[in-house]
């Protein structure tokens, strides 16, 4: 698929890179491309990026990411697919930009013709392309409100690594706040392990007491 992520920063560049080797064609929308001489893919403006993709990918701040899609306009993201991997917090990660909602959700309410799936934003962007590396299998949330979109990105995430049995669909895109609000969490778990990069294994009960 052609897909156009929108920031150039860890997670941007690591998506991009994990999309890049699962056959995607991908290319970084970023404010200042021509400073961007680093990334080893294609680089372009953010409206260029746009234009150019089927799918696009939100790693911008989440404390900007609206004001920058509103930037870019509805007519211009109407139709795509907009997986959102933005959590807005402030500078010290102690408090959420969007504290009694989710950033996924506002997206979604400000463009109605875009189809917006939040997922991949409880871990770290090493995590994200390598689930692999961590010590067991580990789980990745889609939420969203189009079947069909959460489909597609379901698609997408196993191009990252992620088997379709890691991949849970947790509903609409207003449980979207549960994925950007253990934000605070990861950095609680983060600052108790000493490291960033662990995930979330979702673990039934057995079968003995279900
Ligand atoms: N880092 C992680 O492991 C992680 C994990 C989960 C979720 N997230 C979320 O994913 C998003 C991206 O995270 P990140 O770590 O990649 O952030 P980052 O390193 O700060 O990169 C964000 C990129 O967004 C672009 N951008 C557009 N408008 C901006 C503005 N006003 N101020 C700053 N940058 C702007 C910049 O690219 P250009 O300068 O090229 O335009 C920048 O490199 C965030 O919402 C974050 O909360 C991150």
């Amino acid at each position: 698929m052609r897909l156009g992520i929108l920031g150039t920063g860890n997670v941007g560049r690591a998506l991009a890179r994990g999309w890049s080797a699962g056959g995607h064609e991908v290319v970084l929308g970023s404010r200042l491309p021509e400073e961007r001489t680093d990334v080893g893919l294609p680089v372009a403006g953010l409206d260029e990026a746009v234009a150019q993709a089927e799918v696009l990918v939100n790693a911008t701040p989440g404390t900007v990411s609206l004001q920058l899609l509103h930037s870019l306009g509805a007519s211009a993201l109407a139709g795509k697919l907009l997986i959102d991997v933005g959590v807005g917090l402030s500078d010290d990660f102690t408090e959420l930009s969007h504290p009694n909602s989710s950033l996924g959700e506002q997206i979604q309410e400000a463009f109605p013709l875009t189809s917006v799936v939040k997922t991949l934003c409880t871990m770290d962007s090493t995590a994200m392309i390598a689930p692999d590396g961590l010590a067991g299998p580990t789980t990745v949330f889609l939420s969203g409100d189009d079947a069909a979109a959460k489909r597609t990105t379901g698609r997408l995430l196993t191009d990252l690594g992620w088997p379709p049995s890691s991949q849970l669909d947790i509903g609409g895109i207003t449980t979207a706040r549960g994925q950007e609000h253990f934000a605070l969490l990861f950095m609680g778990i983060a600052g108790g392990l000493g490291a960033h990069t662990f995930n979330i294994n979702v673990v039934p009960a057995s079968t003995a007491h279900t």
